[in-house]
């Protein structure tokens, strides 16, 4: 019999947190960002499953977009970083990915390419986040420069990224949302164009930032964006559930010691389980003495350091458990926002390290 590490997700999930956030948005349109194998849920087991109800699917990179495509995945896909050479620019043209524009080099390598056809673009503005984007003081010529070009569709639509959306109550928060207001006066835009703010916490947050297109990546996969609130508190479902089972269950004497370092001396003569699930599956190494788990559905403490393939449970608060008795480590039943308390980790980190080697097991379409 092979390991029993699984992943069990939950179509019916996917689905009604993309309704969850449909019914706050409207009539703002979705794009669903699926980079990154979708948060580490399968990029192409996402995507079809979303194709048919949102307007556009956000990826990485172009390898991504065409994966994608390759899949058979009709609806729009954003390119949310652009391109990464000049050569890209034509791939996006012919296969009409939609592009941001967030550097003067990728405005350069426009003027120098021969597209086929017109290229969807999206000015991304630097707002407070400090990462890509053009500075509020370079916003408009860039834009302008985009406008002229004859390899430009027209209209070009406009976005920009939260820092701390997260965090609502964060002054950067109403900084950012003042210089998006401003930048929108300040460009003078007068075709009809769209525009976009919102990732998931600030969609929770921030209703009047919806705009055009909300871009959700973590509350589509069930998990609380905002700090303090549960996923249940904002009607999310987790669509990952990790699963394992016991290996091995050993009583250990008062004293012993438990794993790699001896982190975990036993207080007391007390059942411990052996969990077929470790780092080299995704766990976090940084899980603390006392992060839970739950055995047969009943919460017991992490003991002693994650190893690569196994971790290990102390199984006082249920006695009764069996070698072969299935252990979630996150998902159903325990939020993975629970399981990250203990860590050093966030739950996108965590969602995306999960390792292909956990056996992936989606619920039917
Ligand atoms: C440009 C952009 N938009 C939206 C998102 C989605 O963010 P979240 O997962 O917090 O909803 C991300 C994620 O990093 C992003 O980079």
């Amino acid at each position: 019999m092979s390991r029993t590490a699984i992943a069990i997700l939950s179509t019916e999930n996917l689905l009604h947190n993309l309704e969850v956030i449909q019914n706050k948005v409207k009539p703002a349109k979705i794009i669903a960002m699926v980079k990154a194998n979708a948060y580490g849920h399968g990029l192409r087991s996402v995507s079809i499953r979303l194709d048919k109800h949102v307007a556009m699917l956000g990826v990485a990179s172009i390898d991504e977009a065409l994966a994608l495509r390759k899949s058979g995945v009709k609806c729009d896909i954003l390119l949310a970083e652009g391109v990464f050479e000049a050569s890209e620019l034509i791939v996006a043209s012919t296969e009409k990915f939609q592009v941001v524009f967030h550097h003067a080099s990728q405005i350069e390598w426009l003027k120098k390419s021969h597209c086929p056809l017109p290229l969807q673009a999206w000015l991304k503005v630097n707002t407070g986040m400090g990462r890509l984007g053009f500075s509020l003081n370079d916003a408009k010529n860039a834009y302008t420069q985009l406008c002229e070009s004859p390899l430009i569709a027209k209209p070009i639509r406009v976005m920009s990224h939260f820092a701390c959306a997260d965090d609502p109550e964060h002054p950067l928060n109403a900084q950012q949302i003042k210089a998006f207001q401003a930048l929108i006066q300040d460009l003078k835009i007068q075709d009809e164009t769209n525009y976009s703010f919102c990732n998931s916490a600030s969609l929770f947050a921030f209703k009047e930032c919806y705009y055009d297109y909300v871009r959700p990546g973590i509350a589509l996969y069930g998990i609380s964006p905002l700090k303090g609130v549960t996923a249940q508190a904002l009607n999310l479902k987790p669509v990952m559930t990790l699963q394992s089972s016991l290996i091995s269950i050993q009583n250990m004497p008062k004293g012993a010691s438990i794993g790699y370092g001896a982190r975990y001396q036993c207080p007391e003569s007390m059942p411990v389980g052996v969990v077929a699930f470790g780092y080299g599956d995704g766990y976090p190494i940084s899980a603390k003495d006392g992060t839970p788990l739950l055995v047969n559905g009943i919460e017991c403490p992490l003991v002693g350091r994650v190893s690569m393939d196994m971790l290990m449970v102390d199984l006082r608060p249920c006695a009764h458990a069996k070698v072969g008795d299935p252990v979630i480590l996150w998902g159903q039943g325990l939020p993975i926002e629970r399981v990250v308390e203990h860590t050093s980790n966030i739950t996108w980190d965590l969602l995306t390290g999960v390792q292909h080697r956990v056996k992936f097991l989606w619920t039917p379409i």
